[in-house]
């Protein structure tokens, strides 16, 4: 019997000595794949396991409300190693003590939640986050979300998600960094650190990167669709986020629903053991998506559940989520033969490592505190900081005639749309615990920040029915709110189910009667500001056409109604960039910045001439290109210079440009560097973000943004799929987004 005082006693290492221990019998243990990483405590308590008990540590399962008897007995059996979505320090320190105490091996319980964005105070949803390009303050917001986990009795986190989605239609573009490797790859790195060690000890949750990969490549935005990438787009697009959660220490993995070059990744061997393992060098926990062990059946890859189970154990899958097929079926295939018992020892070790990294083999009761849970949750501090993440990630795309900030002229406000009082719709699809009761609105941040000196009005304007055209019949009310008031701001938006896990669309126009409601209140001729409300980039171009001022709030989290009221009064002036192309017209889709270039090339506009890779129809430009966003403040930008035009292989070049506030408020710019790489063996893109740097600047204040432009932004895959530097002619562009850019060139010399 393994109790805890038992396994206590076999905590023969401290914890610092623990991880050297893991870390030097890495190339000593004999019985053991590769990468598995084994130290004394864990092989003592393997050694002891029963095969059924060993499967059981493999075995994740979902609890959700309160245990069942049955669930407590199979606890007791020594069935269940993992749990997810039980929530809460006291349900799950009761789940503990079933679990040490009245199991005959005693291993603590491994407890796994989604928390994407927050765990009870919800951040922005990560695509806004990423809007920030503030690397530290998303690392501080994933640091919040895993004290307040580790308080609600939650030892590992299903984040960050790092799928790359050029297409707004898939509904999980939400969850990720937008569609540039290298910020999606600093963003991963940060929240997977965030996650894992910005807090003290005791307030870290273990992170796990998911879909790997190439899930965002869903075919036409349909969630769980055929992904069909080449060699080529998987490694430059991605597999760097990946990479460098990986390298950030990640520990565990999450492999897709989707398949990769026709192999669903849960068998997925290329992926998983020569990609993955070898070649990204991850040698922590690699578990399924839900139930995927079915999906192999589903999918038409594997006959039977034995084999799909044999398929998924043979490919280093440590752990299965949610479909019970591991501890259904693998002991009956140890026995038979099928599968080879050191698999499953293997995985047992990399369950029992992150137990051990978690903490809950030193201590299984440390984490579990009803007194520091009710302290942490909703904290003064935590809310500032969601704030503060949401202040930093709205972006402003259109202020003419400096509608924005609201001027004390101002002294009647109509606010009109239907997600003006939304609540639950602002912490989007996946707010761990967060409640829509907890969230301020957009109409109460407002009443609270002009107070009494505007007076404010509201009109819904049109229901949201799913995507019906429902409530027309408010409309004129709204007309007339908008009349008697000096300026409008319309809340506009899509509800938070509709974006998301299953969140597809066909039709990339804010739902329901909203463009119509637009169209009709700005015949009143009055100033109007619009705020979105969305997990997506939306085609906006008619609420562009119709709005003075234009402010993606995206899905803005607990305090997002505070925040958008900061920037409207500008108390705050606003800051954030697009990581994601917005599309002038659906058909664009997908759309990014960083095309290749091609046999006959974009031309601007709508052209006559049919002989390039231009619509007829419409212009290839986005509505906002990647890297785009406003402040109340202009900037301008000084030529670029470099201290040389020529560079070898050992030497670097420094890039500058002189940046000017030449407004009258202070701002914060997000200076971007692209590279261009003239000729090379495989077609590059015309632009490629490598570097950026974010200046604060006072009203006439200058700045010089300064990058070394080293060896590594030079490289490329090349035709043999490895990193290639090629000699030759480089462009290099500097300025305030994808588009508005001022260049140089250089020579890279063998
Ligand atoms: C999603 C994962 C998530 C898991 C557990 C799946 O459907 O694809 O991202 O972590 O459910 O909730």
């Amino acid at each position: 019997m393994l109790n805890a005082a038992t396994l206590k006693s076999l905590l023969v290492c401290s914890t610092v000595v623990l991880s050297a221990c893991a870390m030097s019998s890495k190339t000593t243990s004999t019985t053991t794949s590769p990468t598995t990483p084994t130290n004394p405590t864990i092989e003592a308590i393997l050694a002891d396991l029963t095969l059924e008990e060993k499967v059981g540590q493999l075995h994740l399962i979902n609890f959700e409300g309160e245990p069942t008897e049955e669930q407590l007995e199979q606890i007791r059996q020594g069935k269940i190693g993992s749990i997810l979505k039980s929530n809460g320090a006291a349900q799950n320190l009761k789940l503990q003590q079933v679990a040490v105490e009245q199991s005959r091996a005693g291993i603590p319980i491994l407890f796994q939640e989604d928390v994407i964005h927050g765990y009870k105070t919800i951040a922005p949803v990560p695509l806004a986050e990423a809007a920030s390009w503030d690397i530290p303050a998303i690392q501080q917001s994933a640091a919040v979300a895993a004290r307040e986990a580790s308080a609600g009795g939650i030892q590992l986190t299903y984040a960050p998600m790092v799928d790359m989605s050029r297409d707004p239609r898939w509904g999980r573009i939400i969850e990720a960094a937008g569609e540039d490797p290298y910020l999606a790859s600093l963003v991963a790195a940060a929240r997977v650190k965030g996650f894992q060690e910005s807090g003290e000890p005791g307030q870290n949750i273990l992170a796990t990167v998911k879909h790997f990969a190439g899930y965002g490549a869903s075919l036409a935005g349909r969630d769980y669709n055929i992904q069909d990438l080449s060699e080529r787009e998987l490694r430059e697009v991605h597999l760097p986020p990946f990479k460098a959660a990986v390298d950030a220490d990640v520990a565990a993995v999450m492999v897709a629903y989707t398949a990769h070059d026709g192999v669903p990744l849960t068998a997925n061997r290329y992926m998983v053991q020569d990609v993955l393992q070898g070649e990204l060098g991850f040698n922590g926990l690699i578990m399924t998506d839900w139930a995927t062990i079915f999906n192999l059946v589903r999918a038409g890859t594997a006959e039977n559940l034995e084999d799909a189970t044999t398929a998924a154990i043979q490919n280093s899958i440590h752990m299965d989520m949610a479909s019970n097929q591991y501890s259904e079926l693998l002991p009956k295939l140890v026995r038979e033969g099928r599968v080879d018992e050191q698999l499953i020892d293997d995985a047992v070790r990399q369950v029992l490592m992150l137990k051990y990294k978690a903490g809950l083999l030193q201590d299984p009761y440390g984490r579990f505190d009803e007194a520091l849970e009710k302290a942490e949750l909703l904290s003064d501090a935590n809310i500032a900081a969601t704030k503060e993440m949401a202040l930093k990630s709205m972006v402003l795309l259109k202020n003419e005639q400096q509608t924005l900030p609201i001027t004390n002229e101002v002294k009647k406000i109509a606010v009109i749309g239907p997600f003006a009082k939304a609540q639950k719709d602002l912490i989007g699809w996946w707010p761990g615990l967060g409640e829509a009761k907890d969230v301020v609105s957009i109409l109460s941040g407002i009443e609270a920040e002009f107070g009494d000196s505007v007076e404010i009005t509201y009109a819904q304007g049109v229901t949201i029915d799913r995507f019906n055209k429902a409530g027309a019949e408010l409309i004129p009310e709204a007309v007339k709110a908008a009349e008697q008031a000096d300026m409008v701001i319309m809340v506009l938006g899509e509800q938070e189910w509709m974006s998301g896990e299953g969140g597809g669309l066909a039709s990339l126009h804010l739902p329901g009667l909203q463009e119509e409601l637009l169209r009709q209140v700005a015949k009143t001729d009055k100033p109007i500001a619009t705020v979105i409300v969305s997990g997506r980039p939306y085609v906006l171009t008619d609420v562009a056409q119709h709005s003075d001022a234009l402010l993606q709030a995206w899905m803005p989290g607990t305090t997002g109604g505070t925040a958008v009221a900061e920037i409207l009064s500008g108390k705050f002036n606003p800051q954030a960039k697009l990581p994601v192309t917005f599309p002038q017209h659906q058909g664009q889709v997908p759309i990014f910045y960083s095309y290749k270039k091609t046999s006959h090339p974009f031309v601007e506009g709508i052209t006559e001439d049919r002989y390039s890779t231009t619509y007829r129809d419409v212009p290839h430009e986005p509505l906002y290109p990647f890297g785009f966003g406003l402040s109340y403040t202009n900037y301008s930008y000084s030529d670029v210079t470099l201290n040389s035009t020529t560079m070898d292989l050992q030497g670097s070049i420094i890039a500058s440009v002189e940046v000017t506030n030449t407004g009258d408020v202070a701002g914060r710019e997000i200076v971007q560097l692209y590279l261009h790489d003239k000729v090379a063996s495989v077609t590059q893109p015309v632009k490629l973000l490598k570097d950026f740097t974010i200046l604060d600047l006072a009203p006439g204040e200058s700045k010089t943004a300064k990058f070394t432009i080293t060896k590594d932004k030079l490289a490329f895959i090349g035709i043999d799929y490895q990193p290639t530097i090629e000699a030759g002619e480089f462009v290099v562009f500097i300025g305030a987004n994808s588009a508005d850019v001022k260049s140089a060139e250089f020579s890279l010399t063998n």
